[in-house]
């Protein structure tokens, strides 16, 4: 693993370097990043899941990435199609995020309309942490019922779920270190309500046309969004991107409780 631009110490490639190439940065507040992977045509999945553009140092990434935050923003259908399971605790990283005041592993979040989950499954009966599911107000009442029986659910908006009032109901949980691990539906609304901080992207050198989806999916934003590049790092072939939104501070000098 090579850093191309960055100049992140230490060890390249080590669990230590990547968590100080991602730390969140310190005093920013709430922070939501992003961490998405696609192909270099575009496509956000093969075969209509995102596992056949990942790499080992993709999924290395990954997991640094999810031992940092406090918490997973993601949707349903991202749920359902990759088969979620609950975070997991990481040894390497118990006694940095006990420091830290963090739960032992990140809470997966999951947004829903239809409540149409699977509560039989692991992510509902064997979290370490309780799974978040954020529904809306008016969400059918007998569903709601069930799923408040194996999650802990926050409603946040009527007909849709409203993502600022949900995003700002986990900061009120303290979960200020966020990550959204998408789905593209999702992201694109979050990207079109001004939430997103960060994206990382990590690009796969494989070209694969078809029909998928852009990691980002939804209307075209009114204004583009520029991003600004902090750190790019390859491996085999493979990008690993991370930019920030412009207005916020760089990587500052990190929280040593977030590294
Ligand atoms: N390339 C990557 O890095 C990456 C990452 C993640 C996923 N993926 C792939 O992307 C696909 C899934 O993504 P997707 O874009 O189709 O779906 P998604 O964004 O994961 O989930 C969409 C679902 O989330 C819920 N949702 C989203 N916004 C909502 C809102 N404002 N209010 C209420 N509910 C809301 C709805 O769930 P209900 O239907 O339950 O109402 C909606 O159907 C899969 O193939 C997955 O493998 C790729």
């Amino acid at each position: 693993m090579e850093q191309l631009i960055g100049d992140t110490p230490g060890s390249p490639g080590s669990l230590e370097w990547l968590a100080q190439a991602y730390a969140y940065p310190s005093g920013a507040g709430r922070w939501l990043r992003a961490n998405m992977v696609a192909s270099l045509d575009g496509a956000a999945r093969l075969d209509g899941l995102s596992e056949g553009l990942s790499s080992e140092a993709d999924k290395r990434i990954f997991g640094v990435l999810r031992a940092l935050c406090d918490v997973v923003l993601v949707g349903a259908e991202t749920v359902r199609a990759e088969g979620y399971r609950p975070g997991r605790v990481r040894a390497e990283f118990a006694e940095r995020r006990a420091a830290a005041g963090q739960l032992p592993a990140p809470v997966i979040a999951v947004v829903t309309r239809s409540l149409e989950l699977d509560l039989s499954a692991p992510l509902f009966t064997e979290p370490l942490v309780p799974t978040v599911v954020i529904t809306t107000v008016d969400a059918p009442a007998g569903k709601l019922a069930r799923t408040a029986e194996r999650a802990d659910v926050i409603t946040a908006g009527t007909g849709s779920v409203d993502l600022p009032l949900a995003v700002a109901a986990l900061t009120e949980r303290g979960w200020r270190r966020q990550l959204s691990e998408g789905g593209p539906r999702l992201l694109g609304q979050l990207a079109a309500d001004g939430l997103l901080d960060e994206l990382c992207l990590s690009v796969a050198p494989l070209v694969t046309a078809g029909d998928s989806p852009r990691i980002v999916n939804g209307p075209q934003i009114p204004h583009a969004r520029p991003m600004r590049l902090v750190s790019l790092i390859e491996e085999k072939g493979f990008l690993f991107t991370r930019y920030l939104r412009p207005t916020e501070p760089d990587r500052s000098p990190s929280d040593p409780a977030l590294t």
